[in-house]
């Protein structure tokens, strides 16, 4: 499926708003949703740091693997994973503004953390990078943006060695047929969409050619998720009634679309 939204919106789109998102997400600049559990109770940037940990521990990642984050943002996660296992990280992502900002803090890191982290704007459409490059393609919060998902998906297998794996979330349609809400609330304001059911990923991944080891169906979590968004948007209303009321609002219109089975979220580990 091509998608009705260019690269173009979503490059302007996250070097627009990247203040916004910090002012009431997480304001060290990280944007994905959480996997809630005992550990996390509901705490949303728990959670989110324990999506975090789980991939890792599913990917497996060491201090010698060679990880490419797909659609990095700010490079939170990118620096959070060569901190905890010493790997080396390449961070790409589309939002130039972004770029910059993960540049900075790998800057402002220790010296023996600098080296081994490096961040490029480009799209994952279009990796600058030879084939078998990386052990490991991690990408959050980034693939339902790709208009040429497909194309992507290539490209990380690509840059992928033989046996590399592939960690990644990303959101899903549960149903084709959804709302005129959940068009213009979810699909449209997310600029996106997409054809990929939770099995349905499962099959496109196989046509590209990965074995599909593990996958997850999160849309519970994407649920809790907006809950916690919409209050933390909701506590901001008097600063700027239009803007977080209306993200509070768009959030409880995310929550209604996963219970109506017209949004979910996926995690997916695969094997090239
Ligand atoms: C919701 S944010 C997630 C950022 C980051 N993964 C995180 O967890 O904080 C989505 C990111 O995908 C990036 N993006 C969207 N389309 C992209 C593409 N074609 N190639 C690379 N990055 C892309 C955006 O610029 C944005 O930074």
């Amino acid at each position: 499926m091509t998608s009705r939204f260019s690269e173009q919106d979503t490059e302007s789109f996250y070097d627009a708003e990247d203040a916004l998102y910090r002012s009431f997400w997480d304001r060290e600049g990280s944007l994905h949703w959480g996997w809630f559990d005992e550990t996390t109770g509901g705490d949303f940037l728990s959670a989110c740091v324990n999506l975090n940990r789980v991939m890792l521990e599913k990917a497996d990642i060491q201090p010698l693997s060679q990880v490419l984050d797909l659609g990095c943002g700010n490079g939170n996660t990118s620096i959070w994973l060569s901190r905890n296992t010493g790997c080396h990280v390449t961070g790409i992502d589309l939002s130039g503004v972004r770029i910059n900002n993960a540049i900075e803090s790998a800057l402002a890191l220790p010296g023996d953390v600098q080296p081994r982290l490096r961040f490029e704007k480009a799209s994952a459409t279009e990796l600058p990078f030879g084939d078998g490059e990386f052990s490991h393609v991690w990408s959050q919060a980034t693939l339902y943006h790709v208009h040429e998902r497909e194309k992507a998906l290539h490209e990380a297998y690509r840059v992928l060695a033989p046996g590399g794996c592939m960690v990644f979330d990303d959101l899903i349609k549960p149903r084709p047929d959804i709302s005129d809400d959940a068009r213009s609330y979810v699909y449209d304001r997310l600029l996106f969409d997409t054809d990929y059911s939770y099995a349905g990923y499962q099959d496109a991944l196989g046509k590209v050619g990965f074995e599909v080891l593990e996958a997850y169906d999160l849309s519970d979590h994407l649920g809790k998720s907006y809950t916690c968004l919409g209050e933390m948007a909701a506590a901001h209303h008097e600063e700027n009634p239009e803007v977080y009321g209306g993200l509070a609002n768009a959030y409880g219109q995310m929550v209604k679309a996963v219970e109506q089975q017209e949004l979910g979220w996926a995690l997916y580990v695969c094997r090239k």
